[in-house]
């Protein structure tokens, strides 16, 4: 037998204000058109966080979520992973303040960041110390405030993203060692400094406060995301010695809708086994993995036994996959 992390429960919070794409030139003078942003990447609005809101308390609200659907109490949380590009503040980590809003005074915290990728990540750092016994029940959440980041004078990037927060509550089980296991059965884990000028932030972090604004160049991201995303998932079903009729759900980070789509026919998928929320939610970077499986969770489309693909390409470049049986 082997240690397993097992996806115990999922969880999500959205600001309350939603704006959809036709008011973003009604109210805040972008020249766009819903027509444009809808053809070129299936978004039809996004949540915007108040002023109020950061990376810690939308955090703290996903993973209550998750915590409650788990029917795991906080005193049990052994740790907390924390992945976002736009912290409450450069420390203490916006990982610590979720700690505290729950109440929770043992066990550690810490943020990660792997920009869009970063819940993945997170999920094969919680892996890691779950399957080293270091942990037995990790809180993994994803949170952003990305329109704090955003330059809202650029119409190439501004209409893109959107604010969240999502978590998963990961606890020890047990396997036999086989792609037959209920839970994280693996992750793969890629980034590329060479390409670090296509997606970035121009300054420090700052949910809360002043801080840099995002810069992409979207067609040569495009052109990465395809392949590489295509690349991670075909490793992620090898090294498990699966092939694409054994998935049954793929969970992809919400960018773009056509990346989205080439990945569902990639992996030979009916559109209804594919979880698409940029239509609504927009990209929430970290956070766009774990709303996406808190929402299809929650309506109890994913069941017991179902195996998800998890993939997400970012600023770094980064990449990676999860693989995790439900
Ligand atoms: N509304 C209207 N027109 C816009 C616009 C907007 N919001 N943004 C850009 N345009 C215009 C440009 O100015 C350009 O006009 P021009 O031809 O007169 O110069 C034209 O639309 C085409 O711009 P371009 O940037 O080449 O468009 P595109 O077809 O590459 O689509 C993206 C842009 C960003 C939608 C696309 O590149 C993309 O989705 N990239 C991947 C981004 C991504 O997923 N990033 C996150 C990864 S985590």
């Amino acid at each position: 037998m082997i240690t397993r992390a097992l996806i115990a429960g999922c969880g999500g919070y959205l600001p309350e204000r939603v704006v959809p794409n036709d008011r973003l030139g009604a109210d805040l003078g972008i020249e766009t058109s819903d027509a444009w942003i809808v053809e070129r990447t299936g978004i039809r609005q996004r949540h915007i966080a108040a002023p109020q809101e950061t990376a810690s308390s939308m955090g703290a609200e996903a993973a209550r979520q998750a915590l409650e659907r788990a029917g795991i109490g906080a005193e049990a949380v052994d740790a907390v992973i924390l992945a976002t590009a736009t912290p409450d503040q450069a420390f203490p980590a916006s990982a610590v303040r979720v700690q505290q809003a729950l109440g929770i005074t043992r066990g550690f915290a810490f943020d990660l960041s792997a920009a869009c990728t970063g819940f993945v990540y997170a999920l094969g750092m919680a892996d890691a110390l779950i399957r080293t016994g270091q942990a037995r029940c990790v809180l993994v959440i994803g949170s952003e405030v990305f329109s704090r980041i955003l330059d809202w004078t650029d119409r190439g990037t501004c209409v893109l993203f959107g604010d969240g927060a999502g978590a998963v509550v990961l606890t020890a089980g047990e396997g036999g060692g086989t792609a037959a296991d209920r839970g994280l059965l693996s992750t793969h884990l890629h980034s590329d400094g060479r390409f670090g000028d296509i997606l970035l932030v121009d300054g420090g972090p700052g949910s809360n406060g002043q801080c840099g604004k995002l810069r992409m160049a979207g067609r040569e991201v495009f052109r990465h995301a395809v392949s590489k995303l295509a690349a991670v998932v075909d490793e992620a079903l090898e090294a498990n010695g699966l092939g694409h009729e054994d998935v049954r759900w793929l969970v992809p980070h919400q960018a773009n809708r056509r990346i989205i789509d080439a990945m569902g026919k990639k992996l030979k998928l009916p559109a209804e086994r594919v979880v698409v929320t940029v239509d609504r939610h927009a990209n929430t970077s970290a956070a766009s993995i774990p709303l996406a499986l808190a929402e299809a969770a929650g309506a109890g489309l994913i069941e017991r036994g179902d195996l998800v693909v998890m993939e997400a390409i970012g600023g770094g470049l980064t990449w990676g996959a999860a693989l995790a049986r439900f």
